[in-house]
């Protein structure tokens, strides 16, 4: 009946003795930890036991199932002062936790927590507009399409994830990036106020005016100091009366040269108002039979301003063309026919993440890894499920704001990548695993002296944590560690300072 589970996790740094030493066994029953929670939650709040079928049916649901996190008992606080008292409670009974916003985090280092409390903050999920103030406010698990759909309606706008099934807060609390990112930089450079509970237990409102410090680290790297409950952002008003344009192409892989070269011209000028994107994946199609890539292109503006923008693309002639304008919101639902809305919005996938920035288009290093993917792919048909994801915003956006501002540190990407592939099931991980990193390792050659960088949210969770806050913010952001999560609570997901370290 009693949980038997190590607390900290053993690693090669550690020498047996400290390994002894650091194995707390907690001895908590699931069942008192049940009641205990059950005693001090205010009655509108929800407890149940993981083993529970009603956990399966009522609770946040991951996205990505692969190294996913465990937990003994899952919580749906009601109140801010709920999510205090859980906080309280684990750490005065040795037991771990972690806060679920849209449950769409997918870094393979949310697996080592293993036996915890999940924090399901499915009760935090409003949004509110004043288009007046021009601010909206935001519950910690609100999603990408509330916001969207509240914003259209009010005739606002503000940069949202591609996905529209992701956490809102979640995605900010690490920059956060989008296709009007071109215009107003990541999502968490409109951030006003956040109200979180930190990892010493305290219930603080943090901006530029109280709490400054924290604001800062907040503004990227936010999941290290603890639970937002509620976020506060600037809006603005709607882009092209809130219409864009959309246009989707596909190419065969032998143009990829030309269209490397046309991706590092845009990058030099990119108009704040577009966004493209790539995909090079491989396609079975009896006429296409090899790799493909498909384009995105997204414009804040009139259709026609936005296809003599595209026009050296559609000079390479497209196997697949379709131009539409839609209203912003609708994105997701279009770009890429709609791929992004049918993937991501599916929970329980096998999802084996890579990720990484360039920082310059290197188009002989990108035809190289085009063609290593083709040769991977041709042999090995488990890779086709495999793909090369590009994000390559305007930098208008991400210069508005100083570097020395946020913890956000990636405002000189050119490109945000991701490496990925949906496995049919576990017994795929260890090939897409492998293409991920060789590929991920092709890339970064085409990045010259720059370290390896990667958008916190895209990253495989294997990097050291100067990748995801550079190695100039990392020293600061340790520090504040201290100041607001001096136990390390917050340490889950590509953390700032592994928990593993600390034992
Ligand atoms: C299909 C897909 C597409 C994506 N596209 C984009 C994109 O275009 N742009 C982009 O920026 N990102 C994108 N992402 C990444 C996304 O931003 C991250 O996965 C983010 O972590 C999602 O937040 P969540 O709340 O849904 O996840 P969760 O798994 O619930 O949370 C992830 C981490 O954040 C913490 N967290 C979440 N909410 C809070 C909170 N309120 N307070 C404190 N901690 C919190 C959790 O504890 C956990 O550690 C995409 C992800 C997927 C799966
Ligand atoms: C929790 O773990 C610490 C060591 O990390 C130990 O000193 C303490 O006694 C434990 N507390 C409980 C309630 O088990
Ligand atoms: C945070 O600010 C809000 C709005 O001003 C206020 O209602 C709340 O009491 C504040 N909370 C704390 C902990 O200061
Ligand atoms: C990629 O482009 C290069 C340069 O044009 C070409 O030689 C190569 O065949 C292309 N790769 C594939 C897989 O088509
Ligand atoms: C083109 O895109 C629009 C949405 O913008 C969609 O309704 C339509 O079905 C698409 N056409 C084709 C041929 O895919």
């Amino acid at each position: 009946m009693a949980a038997l589970r190590p607390l900290l996790f053993l690693t090669s740094a550690l020498t047996f003795l400290e390994a002894i030493i650091c194995v707390v066994w907690a001895q908590t029953s699931p069942q008192t930890i049940y009641d205990d929670l059950r005693a001090i939650l205010s009655s509108r709040s929800e407890v149940v036991l993981t083993e529970d079928p009603t956990y399966t049916r009522d609770f946040t649901p991951r996205y990505n199932t692969a190294g996913e996190p465990t937990y003994i008992v899952g919580v749906k606080p009601a109140l801010v002062t709920d999510v205090q008292r859980v906080l309280t409670y684990a750490v005065g009974s040795n037991i771990s936790f972690l806060a679920t916003g849209g449950g769409h985090g997918y870094s393979s280092s949310l697996g080592r927590m293993e036996g915890g409390i999940n924090v399901d903050l499915d009760m935090f999920s409003t949004v509110q507009v004043d288009s007046d103030a021009r601010t909206m406010t935001v519950g910690g698990a609100a999603r990408a399409d509330q916001v969207a759909t509240a914003l259209q309606a009010a005739g606002m706008e503000i940069p949202v994830p591609q996905c529209p099934c992701v956490g809102f807060s979640g995605a900010t609390l690490g920059g956060g990036i989008g296709p009007y990112s071109g215009l107003y930089g990541p999502i968490s450079d409109s951030l006003l106020s956040v109200e979180m509970v930190t990892g010493d237990g305290r219930l603080l409102n943090v901006s530029q005016t109280q709490h400054q410090d924290l604001f800062y680290a907040v503004k990227g790297a936010g999941f290290n100091y603890g639970v937002a409950t509620s976020l506060t952002y600037r809006i603005y008003p709607a882009t092209n009366g809130g219409q864009t344009m959309n246009a989707d192409m596909m190419f065969s892989g032998s143009l990829n040269g030309s269209v490397w070269e046309l991706a590092k011209q845009f990058a030099a000028t990119q108009p704040k108002e577009l966004s493209i994107g790539f995909s090079v994946r491989y396609s079975s199609e009896p006429t296409l039979n090899g790799i493909i890539i498909t384009a995105n292109f997204i414009y804040a503006g009139t259709q026609d301003a936005g296809v003599a923008l595209i026009q050296p693309f559609l000079d390479l002639q497209p196997l697949y063309l379709n131009i539409s304008t839609v209203m912003w919101k609708n994105i997701p639902a279009v770009a890429n026919n709609g791929a992004i809305l049918t993937v991501g919005c599916k929970p329980g996938v096998y999802y084996v993440p890579y990720g990484l920035n360039l920082y310059q288009i290197d188009v002989q290093n990108l035809i190289s890894v085009v063609n290593y993917m083709d040769d991977a792919m041709t042999t090995k048909p488990t890779l086709r499920r495999a793909s090369v994801v590009w994000q390559q915003y305007a930098s208008y956006g991400f210069n508005l704001q100083a570097k020395d501002s946020s913890a956000f540190p990636h405002r000189d990407t050119v490109a945000f990548l991701q490496v990925g592939g949906v496995a049919v099931d576990a017994t795929q991980g260890p090939a897409l695993n492998k293409f991920g990193r060789e590929t991920r390792d092709l890339l970064q050659r085409g990045n010259g002296e720059h370290e390896l960088g990667v958008f916190v949210h895209f990253a495989h969770g294997d990097e050291v944590p100067a990748a995801f806050y550079s190695s100039a913010k990392l020293p600061a952001l340790e520090t504040l560690k201290e100041a607001y999560d001096p136990s390390g609570l917050f340490s889950w997901y590509n953390p700032v300072v592994s928990r593993d370290r600390e034992c």
